[in-house]
């Protein structure tokens, strides 16, 4: 169903023949016709010959006259391809039809490992896990769908020194009394001011070694308080999620502490593959090809000199674990750019030891930081970093006062639902609307407008399609002809097939801004053919292929929305 794919393959071999080599043919969207190929022009250099005699060849031994009503040469050598009417329909009439939109189920299913969310027991959740488990989220929900066998892996942070100090802290205040703290949320209280004593008070931090010790030793007692510091932040991680919308449960934790006693034996085998090397009493490796500012080479510690373990151990050992024990052929990594380094060494030493060879890979899916308005890194008022959750609360209020002003029909409980969706619906797309190597400013003006590239927009879109089938009471017929006579009705059409294409590229780069854009363009575009195609003011076969194109909107923008974990509202 994929018009450019349909294109680029009559077109391959007509090339090879010309160029006496395989070449893309480049086939895109273009103003002057509907599709454009321009690798004449790229290749007349190499071939030595003009592009629009090359192009004029290419065109003589390429088949379509079965696809394109007009297929002929411009410009300095270009090709120009019209779709011919008959091609448009019959591509709409089987998208109509088709449950998935056109995109097929992978013929080849893989498992994955999606590493995403990952934040830090007895610590406020900000808006770096903000952005991992948004990204993390669609990236999951996106191969599933795709047919992939996903497993979540939410890599929680819930092993390490300062456990030391919050458990010391924790047996201070008593079970009943934290156990209060933590489930209100409360964790960056309950963190600053174990931070404070620790720093602060020589005994207790003198009494926060010992817990240390006794932790990883296995001591019962201070497991118990660790277990209860971990299923508080747990339960209250949840809450979050719950209130994101996003697909973790409470069965897809796996914190670093479950790769412990892995840890021995990853140690044991880079000892016996002779990478390990002694660096001022850790034991070290050095991947190849990792090298500081000043090209001295770079050591990944797997085991400090203290005889512990660190961040860089677990994520081998979990990387053994999902290869070897999951059977995982690719794993991502939604990670924040800032630890790019760290991704690399650990899979460049995944790789030497044979822990990570194809087909299995890695991906570190990075991003860039949420900035403030005034184009610093996000802060509270207080200066503090911003507590996700009244983030959260806040984009919900706001979108729920808008939701109550737009529309004073809506009751309490719908305004209140729909200020839910749109309100955490714009949080995320302002998210993943954006290149994710890149910093991006939060602006509440701007993601909970009604123009321009924002959730609300798309829902909005969505919605009042949704009301269009209301009003009149009638539904469309799938199995309807479709006629495109009207140019704003081919140019839905073609964004319509063009969603198969977005979704498989987005499948391997994961950048989700490709997708929104696809959905702001499909949107804006139906906006336009609903502005000169009247729907409901027609009838007979026109209004009945209309219909379909209109359900057919609704459908991918519901289906692109849900892919990126937002909800579609039918009245806003
Ligand atoms: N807990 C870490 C943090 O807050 C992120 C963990 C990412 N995942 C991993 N496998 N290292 O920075």
């Amino acid at each position: 169903m994929d018009l450019e794919k349909l294109l680029t393959d009559r077109l391959v071999p007509a090339f090879a023949t010309v160029a006496g080599e395989p070449v893309d043919p480049v086939v895109r969207r273009s103003q002057r016709a509907d599709f454009q190929s321009d690798a004449a022009l790229a290749l007349a250099r190499r071939l030595g010959r003009p592009p629009r005699v090359i192009a004029a060849e290419v065109l003589r031994h390429a088949e379509l006259a079965d696809l394109c009503s007009v297929a002929e040469l411009s410009g300095p050598g270009f090709l120009n391809l019209t779709v011919s009417d008959a091609t448009l329909t019959r591509l709409v009439s089987a998208l109509a039809v088709s449950s998935r939109l056109g995109v097929p189920v992978v013929a080849a299913p893989e498992t994955v490992v999606v590493d995403y969310s990952a934040p830090n027991v007895a610590k406020e959740m900000h808006v770096g896990h903000l952005r991992s488990t948004v990204i993390g989220d669609a990236a999951a929900r996106l191969l599933e769908w795709l047919g992939h066998r996903v497993l979540r892996a939410n890599h929680l942070g819930d092993w390490g020194t300062p456990f030391g100090m919050l458990i010391e802290h924790l047996a201070d205040l008593g079970g009943a009394d934290a156990a209060q703290e933590l489930s209100m949320g409360d964790l960056d209280s309950f963190y600053k001011t174990a931070r404070a004593k620790f720093d602060g008070d020589e005994a207790f931090r003198e009494r926060s070694r010992r817990r240390v010790v006794a932790l990883q030793g296995g001591d019962e007692a201070t497991l118990r308080l660790w277990r209860l510091l971990v299923e508080q932040s747990e339960r209250y991680f949840l809450t979050v999620y719950d209130l994101l919308d996003v697909t973790l449960t409470e069965r897809d934790f796996h914190g670093e502490s479950s790769y412990n006693d892995l840890l021995g034996a990853v140690v044991e085998d880079l000892d016996r593959l002779g990478l390990l090397r002694e660096s001022e009493g850790a034991a070290c490796v050095f991947p190849p090809g990792c090298a500081g500012r000043d090209g001295e080479p770079l050591p990944l510690i797997v085991r400090k000199s203290d005889g512990g373990y660190g961040y860089p151990a677990t994520d081998l050992a979990a990387i053994r674990h999902r290869t070897a024990t999951l059977g995982a052929t690719r794993l991502l990594y939604v990670v924040g750019l800032p630890q790019r380094r760290h991704f690399e060494m650990v899979y460049a030493v995944a790789a030497q030891a044979g822990w990570l060879t194809p087909p299995a890979r890695a991906e570190h899916v990075g991003f860039g930081s949420i900035l403030g308005p005034d184009g610093r890194m996000l802060r509270s008022r207080a200066g503090g970093s911003v507590k996700l959750v009244g983030l959260l609360e806040e984009a919900i209020a706001r979108a729920t006062a808008l939701a109550r002003q737009r529309n004073p029909e809506l009751g309490e409980a719908e305004a209140a639902e729909v200020g839910r969706a749109v309100g955490i619906g714009a949080i995320k797309y302002a998210d993943l609307s954006s290149d994710r190597h890149r910093d991006y400013v939060l602006d509440w003006e701007g993601m909970l407008s009604l123009d321009g590239n924002t959730a609300p927009y798309l829902q909005y879109a969505y919605s009042r399609i949704q009301s269009i089938f209301r009003r009149a009471g009638v539904a469309a017929c799938p199995e309807a002809g479709i006629s495109l006579a009207e140019p704003a009705e081919r140019a839905l059409a073609f964004e319509l097939l063009g969603f198969a294409r977005v979704v498989d590229e987005v499948a391997v780069n994961l950048e989700f801004h490709r997708l929104a854009g696809y959905l702001y363009r499909l949107a804006a575009t139906f906006s336009t053919f609903y502005e000169r195609c009247p729907v409901l003011r027609t009838d007979g076969p026109v209004r009945e292929s209309r219909l379909v194109l209109c359900d057919l909107t609704a459908r991918v923008l519901r289906q692109g929305l849900h892919v990126l974990g937002i909800r579609t509202p039918e009245r806003m």
